[in-house]
């Protein structure tokens, strides 16, 4: 296709849904709380599903409740070309993580749309469920469950904090859509291009507006629990004690130092702790964390994620430890042929760009293993996400779209 007859998205579109989006979970700081198919990330699935009702795009949703957006091609014998990514946040969250994806996706298509563009292959914007596992362990569910990396009985079963299934969650998702048809789970796809912001510095630092992403390291989660004894505060002698939380603590001590690289490049995280009974005067019985642990390198990931097991237990003092793994995934290199593509598709557009690695983590992953994927980047304000302050500007959103959509012509055009 001739350069010139490739759509120009609306920048003041675009901008005008993320302002709309976050307001549903909108938080005082600034922020947004909208975990996984909660009633705030249920509205916002329907307004999506507003907008592409509007234009008569149709919408589908799978038994593991990704939601599928659609613009015929002029052959329905090809399988859709997509872009996408999630709706849901993290706790108190930021307004454009997730969701910029899912945005220029949809814009993409509504610029199509307005272009008056037939495609060969169909083109959809996908809003994959659970990204971020902040409410249902592990993240990237959808998509992993998708495309086979995980079982849906298995994900469905899945119970948040308080003993709400992923079951229960799909059903409400679909209740409240009823209009919506029902997409076959892991129907092929030809390409998936999925445009994020960078969540770190390296954009903003050199003044580039595209980052090309050329793979996303890999990562092992784990959960610690440390049993001890419930004591008495005030009568109980440190000879006499199982206090949970002090074991807890020198494991988290000793576990830094072994995570510990000059280079800095391990990224190691006890992002959640809990002591239990929780009360001021009872020396804790129990004590539980979690650790991120991320590395492009997957004999790294290898090699010191087996060190948790040891390192906990050597000091678990006279507590009981148990460790377990609760979900791993390998670094992802993308296809070269997606990456210039995207690069060239910057070029084009005068955009400057840069070749980047991910250290987030982010549905593209999985969608690699099945079909020619790719990712997008854009700056985002010091580097600054899984924040309510993240901030991204409405230029630097508007020539992410803008790639997305060249990007997802030029795929619509292939055999
Ligand atoms: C995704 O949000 C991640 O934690 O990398
Ligand atoms: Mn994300
Ligand atoms: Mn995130």
């Amino acid at each position: 296709m001739a350069d010139n007859m490739l759509p120009t998205i609306n920048a003041e579109r675009i901008w005008q849904r993320h302002l709309e989006m976050a307001q549903i979970g909108a938080t005082p700081g600034g922020g947004v709380h909208r975990l996984a198919l909660t009633s705030q990330d249920i509205a916002a699935h329907r307004l999506l599903a507003e907008w592409a009702e509007a234009r008569g795009f149709a919408v589908e949703i799978d038994a593991m409740g990704n939601m599928f957006i659609r613009r015929p091609g002029s052959d329905p014998a090809l399988a859709p070309v997509a872009s996408g990514s999630h709706t849901d946040t993290q706790p108190n969250g930021g307004r454009f993580d997730g969701i910029f994806g899912v945005l220029a996706a949809f814009e993409a298509l509504e610029a199509v749309d307005d272009a008056g563009l037939t495609t060969r292959h169909p083109l959809e914007a996908i809003v994959w469920n659970n990204e971020e596992g902040a409410r249902f362990v592990p993240g990237c569910s959808g998509s992993a469950v998708y495309t086979g990396a995980m079982a849906l009985d298995d994900m469905l079963d899945c119970r948040d904090r308080d003993g709400v299934t992923m079951r229960a969650c799909v059903d409400d998702l679909r209740a409240a859509l009823p209009a919506a048809g029902v997409r076959e789970l892991g129907r092929p796809l030809a390409g998936f291009v999925e445009a994020h912001i960078e969540q770190g510095p390296e954009l903003e630092a050199n003044g580039n507006t595209i980052g090309v992403v050329g793979g996303m390291q890999g990562n092992r989660r784990f959960h610690v629990d440390v049993t001890g004894e419930d004591a008495h505060s005030g009568t109980t002698p440190r000879a006499g004690r199982k206090d949970a939380f002090v074991a807890a603590t020198d494991m988290a001590v000793a576990l830094r130092e072994v995570f510990w690289d000059d280079e800095d490049v391990v990224r190691f995280t006890i992002g959640q702790f809990d002591v239990l009974p929780g009360a001021k005067s009872v020396v804790p019985g129990k004590a539980s964390f979690t650790i991120d642990f991320r590395h492009p390198s997957a004999e790294t990931l290898q090699e010191l994620g087996d060190r948790v097991g040891p390192v906990c237990t050597a000091h678990a003092g006279p507590c009981h430890v148990e460790t377990h793994e609760i979900s791993s995934a390998v670094p992802v290199d993308f296809p070269k042929p997606m990456v210039s593509r995207i690069a060239a598709a910057a070029e084009r557009r005068g955009f400057a760009s840069q070749p980047i690695y991910s250290g987030a983590g982010h549905d593209a992953r999985y969608l690699a293993e099945t079909c020619p994927a790719g990712m997008v980047f854009i700056p985002c304000w010091r580097g600054i996400s899984h924040n309510e302050a993240e901030r991204a500007e409405p230029s630097d959103i508007a020539a992410g779209a803008q790639v997305i959509s060249d990007v997802l012509v030029e795929l619509a055009e292939l055999p």
